[in-house]
């Protein structure tokens, strides 16, 4: 069999007759939002062309894995899947793998090289083109197909088919690609140059959504802070406060949600926004990374501890009631004992209401990765352990605050563990469990009566 790197092929993108009508699908993501909502779109292509989910691999025509390989446990996990489904493929030829996303995009030949049983390798920058790929496969074999930029910004998004997770709630795409170059970090190599889309689109997008019956929308970008600098709007740019204002003012949307600001980039303006917008949620995920100024500026992070607790106290100023949530990097290259006490310092001052803390992973290509004096795995190990444990107690007593108070929840669904309560969300992105059997995409006022570590407890009112 051979293997065909295609470039510029058209895409067939609307009158397309269905060919694969009842045969089915298993899709798996790792990574982030942006790679869910990409598996959305994957999952609302595949099914334009008649497929239809299936819930075990086994019995699966295709299985799609959307990749990530932001840490390198993400690529160890990959290939020890892709093993096992070598081991399926074997009974059923006739099954088809496709692998797709930043790994994929990294990786490139490699993957077929360490994998050959794959048919379909595509690139995050191809992932619109997924049908189209399949096609090839069936015809002429295993196929990769990886462009180094988005030619269309249009085919990361609206006039792409999706099969949302959720009826009420909806993820947005605002830019796509990154400018930044912190020096840890594999996404600007995977997911290329930042490319804004037009607010026209992001609003017809919203307004479609909330025709469908969506009332929360989070709109998603690297670093959306900068979205719209390369959008030219006869003169003035389309910034994001902007843009946040209009989103908030669609009619049926009641909840608005970004990800991720970036601490060197937001503003006045935006906080601004947040606290004018009614349909604005008084939630923040700012990524501080670290809290030593020698390993925020090795990082490239382009601010200092102080600068940013400065911008977090005039966002808890502006934004009554707000729940910040962050990203943190325990043994970045050169980080010593003081630095690394400097971070349990400004995470015990900053009190965020949750963290993602990750250990420090070298990905290769990254300025860091080839960073002298790379810390050993056991003293990274005992800082992680600290900190979690710090984060977890001010967690904790965060939630405990919230005891008492009455907050407005939006049903999701009945709760994995207990089905006679309902899983919901305060506008703060916290989880409550109400009892009763409510519809998801109810909204609900409720008290709180218990606070767990990582959730809290409620009695409507
Ligand atoms: N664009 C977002 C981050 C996307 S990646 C932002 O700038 O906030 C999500 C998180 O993964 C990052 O915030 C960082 O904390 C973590 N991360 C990224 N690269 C990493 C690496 N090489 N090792 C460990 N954690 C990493
Ligand atoms: Fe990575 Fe930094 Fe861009 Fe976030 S802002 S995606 S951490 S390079
Ligand atoms: Fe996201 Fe992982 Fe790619 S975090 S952008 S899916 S490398």
């Amino acid at each position: 069999m051979s293997e065909t790197t295609l470039l510029g092929m058209p895409t067939v993108k609307e009158g397309r007759v269905p060919t694969r009508t009842g045969r089915t699908y298993y899709l798996r993501t790792y990574g982030c939002q942006m790679n869910d909502h990409d598996s959305e779109r994957i999952a609302g292509l595949l099914e334009a062309d008649g497929m239809v989910p299936a819930d075990d691999p086994a019995e699966a025509d295709l299985v799609v894995l959307n990749t990530c390989t932001i840490r390198e446990n993400a690529d160890r996990k990959l290939y020890g899947y892709l093993g096992s489904l070598r081991r399926l493929k074997r009974d059923r030829p006739d099954m088809r793998i496709a692998v797709g996303g930043c790994m994929a995009q990294k990786d490139r030949g490699t993957i077929r090289e360490r994998a050959d049983w794959v048919d379909v390798v595509f690139g995050t920058h191809n992932t619109h083109r997924v049908v189209d790929l399949l096609d090839h496969a069936d015809e002429w074999g295993p196929v990769t197909e990886i462009w180094e930029q988005t030619v269309d910004p249009a085919d990361m998004a609206s006039h792409l088919p999706a099969h949302r997770e959720s009826e009420h709630t909806a993820w947005v795409t605002i830019t796509i690609g990154c400018n930044n170059s912190c020096t840890f970090c594999i996404v600007p190599i995977v997911r290329g140059p930042e490319i804004s889309r037009r607010p026209g689109d992001i609003l017809r997008e919203v307004e479609t959504l909330a025709a469908e019956g969506v009332v929360e929308v989070t709109l998603l970008g690297q670093n959306v802070n900068s979205y719209g600098r390369d959008l030219e709007q006869g003169g003035h740019k389309a910034l994001f406060a902007d843009l946040l204002r209009r989103v908030g003012e669609v009619d049926g949307i009641r909840r608005v949600r970004f990800t991720s600001p970036h601490p060197k980039d937001i503003k006045e303006d935006v906080m601004a926004a947040m606290a004018e917008t009614d349909a604005v949620c008084e939630q923040l995920h700012l990524p501080l990374q670290a809290g030593s100024d020698r390993i925020l500026a090795a990082m490239h992070r382009g601010y200092t501890a102080e600068r940013f607790l400065r911008k977090l106290e005039m966002a808890r100023s502006m934004v009554p009631d707000l729940s910040v949530s962050t990203d943190i990097i325990v043994g970045f290259p050169g980080e010593g004992d003081d630095d690394f006490e400097r971070t349990l310092e400004v995470v015990a001052e900053a009190r965020f209401d949750s963290a993602f803390m990750f250990q420090y992973s070298p990905r290769p290509g990254t300025p860091a990765a080839t960073m002298d004096a790379q810390v050993p795995a056991e003293v990274v190990q005992e800082r992680f352990d600290r900190l979690v444990r710090l984060q977890n107690a001010i967690t904790f007593e965060r939630n405990q605050e919230r005891v008492g108070r009455r907050l407005e929840v939006l049903v999701e669904g009945p709760s994995r563990r207990d089905p006679s309560v309902v899983t919901a969300r305060t506008r703060g992105n916290r989880i409550v469990h109400v009892p009763g059997g409510w519809p998801a995409g109810t909204f609900m006022d409720v008290t709180v009566t218990r606070a767990a570590p990582h959730y809290l407890e409620g009695a409507p009112n």
